[in-house]
């Protein structure tokens, strides 16, 4: 069994500054990190898909080492359009796995148990939209070719729409080229995004795409036309991505915070159900 715990847009600022005046985007991480300290089993890698700072400033980077030290799990990560990669491959280097060079971008991939993992690099200087490229484009292609095993891709921008509308304005503009690379691979399981700051599951080239939630803030669920770009404190959670053999990739959802219980399934006097104790 492998299991991968899924995190995304922690959104950290230099120590003491909150995120949009309100969001304590650093205690939230630190709350996000307590909660996967305390997995059992304990997940055998961590996986973050971007926006682990707000401003790639080198103080938020800071707290990100400080942070991720303190998991004592394989961490890797990608950068997001509130990171940068020449500023995440100086500041991060202990959390990218090997850095393909001739591409000019983060991607690399590696084995975590059973599972290979993809990551890649959509992060564009300056822009909040995202792109693979073409060269990460053709480094994808012989990296899938080469590893026929389950594998999960990790990339910041989903590339498939979501229906909220302002979080799509600024998506992934290569997807149709994204889309047909990995069709033809049946060996990927999964993809892993970030940037909506919400949980959402859809399908792209054939595969299922899981969108996980912020250890922060989440964007307002608003499916209308024009609805503005607006954040709330909806629980934040993570993903568990539980591979096995005979499963393939399970996802399951967990929260940062604890909640009442738990309770025992305890029947009503005198009612029984099928599989009760009947004594
Ligand atoms: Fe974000
Ligand atoms: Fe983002």
């Amino acid at each position: 069994m492998t299991l991968i715990a899924h995190i995304t847009d922690l959104h950290l600022r230099p120590r003491g500054l909150p995120c949009y005046r309100v969001s304590d985007t650093n205690m939230l991480a630190e709350r996000a990190m307590a909660a996967l300290r305390a997995l059992q089993p304990r997940p055998d890698a961590v996986v973050i898909t971007g926006d682990l700072t707000d401003r790639s400033d080198p103080r938020e980077y800071a707290v990100a080492r400080n942070l991720l030290a303190r998991l004592d799990l394989p961490v890797f990560i990608v950068p997001g359009n509130h990171d940068s990669t020449d500023d995440m491959r100086r500041e991060m280097d202990a959390f990218l796995g090997p850095v393909n060079a001739n591409t000019g971008k983060i991607c690399y991939s590696t084995d975590i148990g059973d599972i290979r993992l993809v990551a890649l690099d959509t992060h564009m200087p300056g822009k909040p939209t995202g792109e693979i490229g073409k060269d990460q484009l053709l480094w994808l292609q012989k990296e899938l070719s080469a590893h026929p095993k389950p594998t999960l891709i990790a990339l910041h921008h989903p590339p498939a729409l979501s229906g909220i509308a302002h979080m799509d304005a600024i998506g992934l503009i290569d997807a149709p080229a994204l889309a047909e690379v990995i069709q033809p691979h049946a060996h990927v399981e999964r993809l892993l995004c970030g940037h909506l700051h919400r949980p959402i599951i859809s399908g792209f080239a054939g595969k299922i795409m899981t969108l996980a939630p912020s250890t922060c803030h989440q964007v307002v669920l608003d499916l209308t036309e024009n609805g503005p770009a607006h954040f709330n404190f909806e629980p934040a959670a993570f993903f568990l991505h539980r591979y096995t053999q005979e499963t393939g990739t399970v996802t399951h959802t967990a929260y940062v915070e604890s909640y009442p219980g738990p309770y025992d399934f305890f029947s009503d006097p005198g009612v029984t159900w099928p599989g009760d104790d009947a004594t």
